[in-house]
This record gives C-alpha cells, sequence and structure tokens, in this order.
C-alpha cells in the first residue's frame, strides 16, 4: 500500500480522481460554495445524512463529481473513538467494490490523534489474512491519499501513521500465522528479514547457545517439542554506539498447549496467537526502520512451543535460570515467565537505560482489564509516565497495574527460591511480581497485552497491538534525547 499526503482546497476536491471519496464531516460543518459542500448540505437538509457521530452515507457517482464514490461519515466533535468508528465504517460500506485508490479528507484541519486514528483505522478495515489460503484475493487498496487542510503536525501525524501501520500489519501477519506455519525457526527467518532495512542487525541463537548461556528456564519450556528454540537478538542503531538502548523482549511462545498441565479443547487454537509479543516487537523495528529515529534499541525473543511428552518439563520440577536463581514448576502452563526470566537477565549485558517486556501472560489480565487495554506494571515513575501518555497518544492504552511486594508472598516455596505460580487471585499481578525478581535495577515495564493482542469469535484475528503503543513511546525517548 501507499500512502500520499495532499493539502487540498475544498474546491478541489470535486475534480479529485480517486475510486472513494471519504470526506468527514464535523459538529461545527459550515457549508462553502463548492460541490462536497452543496452535497452535503442537500443531504443533511433531506435528512439522510444527521449530524450525529458514526453516520455514514455513501453516495455512488454524485454529480459533479470526480470520485465513483463519495462516502461522508460523520466525526462529531472529532475525537479519536469517533474518527476510528467513522473511518471504519466507510471503509466497510465500500469494500465491496474493491476500491483501488482512496482519498480521505478532514474540512478542519484535524489534529495528529485524529490522523493517525484515520489511517491505522482504514489500514485495518481493509486488511485480510491471506497467508495460508489456496487461492486469496488480492488485497484491492493500493493508494491512500490523505487531503484537507493539513498543517505542519499532520506531517509528522500521517508519517508516524505510515510507519505504524507497516509495523502493526506485520504483527499481525506472524500473529494470525498458525503455529505449523510460524515456529520458532520461522520467527527468526522473519526477524533475519529485517535486517535489509537500514540500522537493522539480528543475531540468532539455536539450544546449543541457549544452554551454554544457562537459560534453565527457558530450556525447560522448550525441552516437550520437537521444534528447536529460538533466542532472537534484534538491534536498531540510530544513536552513538555509547549510548544506552532500551531493550524490548516479546513472548514468543508459537504455541501454548499448557504443556503437562494441559488446557482444556475449546478455544485452544488461540494459543497459537501466544507469539504476539514477539510479533509486536518484529513491528516495531520494521517502523524503527521506518522512521530512523535517534536511539538504540535491543529486541529479545525467547521463542518456542509449549507442549507435553515424554520429555516435558513436570509440575514440581525446579529448574535454574540464567540469573542464578531455581524456580519451582508448579504449573506448566505458567510457561511464559519462564521464557520471559531468562530474557530479562540476557537483557543485562547490554547495560540498558530501560527494559520492557512485552506478553501475552495471564487470563487473568483479560478478566481485569478485558480488550480495552493492556496491563500496565512499572518500577519507575517517568518511564510510566512516558508510556501511559504513549497509550493514550497512539490510541492504543494501557491501565497501570500495581507491584506491592505483598502480591509476591504467595509465590514463596520450601523447594526453590520462588515458584512459578501463586494462588488464582491476582494472577497478573503475581506474574508480573515474578518477572521483577528479574528485572535488573534500572527502569523496567511490563506489559500484559492477554485482552489486546488478538481478537476472538467471528473477529478473530491479530490487532498487531501493542506496536502503536511502543513506537510512541520510543519515539518519546529519542525526543527526549540523552
Ligand atoms: N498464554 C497464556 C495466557 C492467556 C490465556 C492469554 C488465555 C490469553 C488467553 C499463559 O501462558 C497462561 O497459560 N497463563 C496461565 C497462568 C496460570 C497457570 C497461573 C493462565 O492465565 O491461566
Ligand atoms: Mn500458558
Ligand atoms: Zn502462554
Amino acid at each position: 500500500m501507499n500512502f500520499h499526503i495532499k493539502p487540498l482546497q475544498r474546491q478541489a476536491l470535486a475534480s479529485e480522481k480517486t475510486d472513494v471519496l471519504i470526506v468527514f464531516v464535523d459538529d461545527a460543518f459550515e457549508p462553502a460554495q463548492d460541490a462536497v459542500s452543496r452535497i452535503i448540505h442537500k443531504v443533511m437538509e433531506a435528512g439522510d445524512f444527521q449530524a450525529k457521530s458514526g453516520q455514514i452515507l455513501d453516495i455512488f457517482r454524485p454529480e459533479g463529481i470526480a470520485a465513483t464514490h463519495l462516502v461522508l461519515a460523520q466525526i462529531g466533535p472529532g475525537g479519536a473513538t469517533d474518527v476510528k468508528k467513522a473511518g471504519t465504517a466507510a471503509f466497510v460500506s465500500v469494500k465491496s467494490s474493491r476500491p483501488k485508490r482512496l482519498t480521505l479528507c478532514f474540512l478542519q484541519k484535524p489534529s495528529a490523534l485524529a490522523v493517525r486514528v484515520a489511517l491505522t483505522a482504514l489500514a485495518d478495515a481493509s486488511y485480510s489474512y491471506t497467508t495460508t489460503k489456496s487461492n486469496p484475493p488480492e488485497r484491492s487498496l493500493r493508494d491512500i491519499t490523505l487531503t484537507g487542510p493539513l498543517g505542519k503536525s499532520v506531517r509528522g501525524a500521517f508519517d508516524w501513521a505510515v510507519a505504524a501501520i507497516m509495523g502493526i500489519e506485520l504483527a499481525k501477519e506472524w500473529g494470525n500465522r498458525p503455529a505449523n506455519h510460524a515456529t520458532p525457526a520461522l520467527i527468526a527467518q522473519a526477524a533475519r528479514a529485517l535486517t535489509k532495512l537500514s540500522g537493522v542487525t539480528c543475531q540468532v541463537l539455536g539450544p546449543k547457545e541457549v544452554a551454554r548461556l544457562g537459560m534453565g528456564a527457558f530450556q525447560a519450556v522448550a525441552q516437550g517439542s520437537d521444534q528447536p528454540l529460538r533466542f532472537i537478538v534484534l538491534q536498531y542503531a540510530g544513536a552513538a554506539k555509547a549510548t544506552a538502548p532500551v531493550v524490548l523482549v516479546g513472548k514468543g511462545i508459537t504455541f501454548d498447549s499448557g504443556g503437562i498441565s494441559i488446557k482444556p479443547a475449546a478455544e485452544m487454537d488461540e494459543m497459537k496467537f501466544d507469539m504476539c509479543g514477539a510479533a509486536s516487537v518484529l513491528g516495531v523495528f520494521r517502523a524503527l526502520a521506518q522512521l530512523q529515529p535517534a536511539l538504540n534499541v535491543v529486541g529479545l525473543i525467547p521463542s518456542c512451543e509449549n507442549l507435553p511428552s515424554g520429555r516435558s518439563v513436570k509440575p514440581g520440577d525446579v529448574v535454574t535460570s540464567m540469573s542464578g536463581q531455581t524456580i519451582e514448576v508448579l504449573n506448566t502452563d505458567a510457561e511464559g515467565r519462564l521464557v520471559l526470566c531468562d530474557a530479562l537477565t540476557y537483557a543485562q549485558r547490554f547495560k540498558p537505560r530501560a527494559v520492557l517486556d512485552v506478553a501475552t501472560l495471564t487470563g487473568a489480565c483479560v478478566v481485569a482489564l478485558g480488550a480495552v487495554r493492556s496491563g500496565f506494571f512499572c518500577t519507575d515513575e517517568a518511564m510510566s509516565a512516558a508510556l501511559l501518555k504513549a497509550g493514550e497518544s497512539a490510541h492504543d492504552p494501557c491501565w497501570p497495574m500495581p507491584l506491592d511486594d505483598d502480591y509476591a508472598e504467595g509465590l514463596k516455596t520450601s523447594f526453590a527460591d520462588v515458584a512459578n505460580v501463586a494462588g488464582r487471585s491476582g494472577g497478573a499481578i503475581t506474574a508480573a511480581k515474578f518477572l521483577q525478581r528479574f528485572a535488573g535495577k534500572q527502569p523496567w515495564a511490563h506489559l500484559d497485552i492477554a485482552g489486546t493482542a488478538w481478537k476472538s469469535g467471528t473477529a478473530k484475528g491479530a490487532t498487531g497491538r501493542p506496536v502503536g503503543l511502543l513506537l510512541d513511546y520510543l519515539l518519546s525517548v529519542a525526543d527526549r534525547g540523552h
């Protein structure tokens, strides 16, 4: 898909050659003396198009307009949620005509947030997963042009959105692939493919190297599967070598059956999405390569399957993590924290300025926050503020959760330094408390994306979250300089 930006006066809209011209009409609409204004005025007078957010009117071959479809979309006061809904509904209304060129027009100068949300909503609505279909239709949409009274801040938001969309679509692609088409080795290949892009390098470790590093917790999860594990180290270099990097860690369980503590059959297929944290790290690197911000970023992905077999780790087994801490594996389905803890220890070798892990970690987080906000844990106030802000400005929000030491009580055991599970209550928090033991002294944050990384039901599919949030956070770090 190609994105274009083209400031246009309202009078010029009528002659815009495109398959679909979407016009966002806001509360403050004042008709002018141009063809599009006249049409809007007319349909409003007739009651066909009300001044109510979410209203859509698709007009086929309107008189005096070069576009094949003119789609009017009401955005009310123009808030992010309204714009997202309007953008999605507008595209859905013309999707079956398989448009190639689409022009999106704001009548008033839009906020940066509105631009971001509008473009990402259009990309989202026009995306469909095709990789494992035998005869998939090609994506019809080739060109998206943003137009209207656009200022300088709009240009920045446009560039951000284009990069974010590339990252989001990469994250969706790998999230959606079934586990037999997204093995740890294939995830590693996808990471390696990113090294064609400027500033990105990649190193991939296999079972031998991981054993040599002493990653006993990660190995314990991988040992039940015939697919060999991979530990992926991505680096983006946008600043001087001596500049301390931000380290991102993404959970890369390509299939989570639960292991010996096996999950029930219903919806177990959705555990192919248990590598969405890893996919979001790949997506962020795609976006960084696009925008080339001045900072250094390391991406770590511990990737393996969690399966039951004669070689699987068993409830009660005690394993030794890379940090030296011993862990009693009371539940083999709490495998995410086992692969992440060794990656967090590995992160220390980069002397990072901050570490942030991203994981589809707990069903408890889905219960707590649903599909709207990701669970967010953080040991540092400034980092916390930056991430919360990034979540809002990327329209990819998260919500702060506590890290009181009292929550770690349940992780105590007589047989190792720590157990991998506590009781049922506060499950998202006790998981975070487990990770915190391995996080090091620098600021650390953890995003539990179990509720936000994919949708279930008829709209089943990866969302590409939290690529937008992560990208905005990293850009804010780059902006602050060093
Ligand atoms: N990948 C799952 C978390 C998950 C479950 C995400 C359902 C989305 C939907 C994770 O590995 C897991 O199984 N967690 C357990 C932890 C428990 C054993 C303490 C869970 O949440 O049930
Ligand atoms: Mn699990
Ligand atoms: Zn899992």
